[in-house]
């Protein structure tokens, strides 16, 4: 990975065109952070107009208007108060979140990709969740492993590496809280994940392994879980109460 200096940002324009152009933008970014304007809940919109634009323009991948509408739901629904996310890329869906949980909620989310992690702050800070919202730059699945045992959260939002979703579940599940909800997306996968045949070869392990998770949610007595067919598959697992 192409290294990014962050502290020096006075770099000449032919510099400049040596790095990847996401890169040249949130150099760009940072540089201005100071002065950039700082959004308020009720002018959140922009900023997150903003966010899409980034997106689209460097092709991150962040959750599609249809799963935004069922993640929204659950989350004004639930109110959660400490949410674990796994997958930010820029910090888009954890803006949601924080957006319809409770007024108090934490969020932690896990980032492979320096370069997200990096946008993905510059975004939170200058949102109404700055302080609310804490990037955890790494593997999710390495990050998870050193999660104090204490750490609960009762709302978990599963949006990272499709073929450790089985392990994610597996890894997160001593952090639930007795009533947490965990919402994994894409989980149908373009429809690759029902299909029993013709599935290409370079999609096969992650189709296996959402098919996997499925199962290992749907057949756990402790959940109740739903599959929703919006946008690229969500599946909602409710812990139900003992
Ligand atoms: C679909 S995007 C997340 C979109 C984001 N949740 C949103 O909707 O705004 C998936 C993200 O997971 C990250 N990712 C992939 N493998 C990962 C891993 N092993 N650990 C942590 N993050 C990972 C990718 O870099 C990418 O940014």
């Amino acid at each position: 990975m192409e290294e990014l200096r962050v502290t020096g940002t006075k770099r000449n324009a032919a510099a400049r065109s040596d790095i990847d152009p996401e890169y040249d933008d949130i150099l760009t970014m940072l540089e201005k952070s100071d002065t950039a304007e700082v959004y308020d809940r009720e002018h959140l919109g922009e900023l997150k107009k903003q966010m899409e634009a980034f997106a689209a323009k460097h092709h991150v991948d962040i959750i599609n208007v249809n799963g935004r509408r069922v993640l929204q739901e659950v989350v004004a629904e639930v109110k959660p108060h400490r949410v674990l996310e796994l997958g930010t890329a820029i910090g888009f869906s954890s803006m949601l979140i924080a957006e319809n949980a409770s007024s108090d909620v934490e969020i932690t989310t896990m980032e492979l990709i320096e370069k997200r992690v990096l946008t993905a702050n510059y975004f939170i800070s200058h949102s109404p969740f700055k302080g609310r919202i804490k990037v955890i730059p790494g593997s999710a699945g390495d990050s998870l492993n050193n999660l104090s045992a204490e750490e609960k959260f009762d709302f978990v939002y599963i949006d990272a590496a499709k073929a450790q979703y089985p392990d994610y579940f597996r890894k997160v599940y001593s952090h639930l809280t007795e009533n947490a909800v965990v919402v994994a997306d894409n989980v149908l996968f373009r429809g690759l994940t029902e299909q029993e045949s013709g599935v290409p070869r370079r999609m096969r392990t992650i189709a296996k392994r959402l098919r996997e998770y499925i199962d290992m949610v749907s057949n756990n007595p402790e959940f109740s879980t739903e599959i929703r067919h919006d946008g690229d598959g969500l599946a909602i697992s409710k812990r139900i109460l003992k």
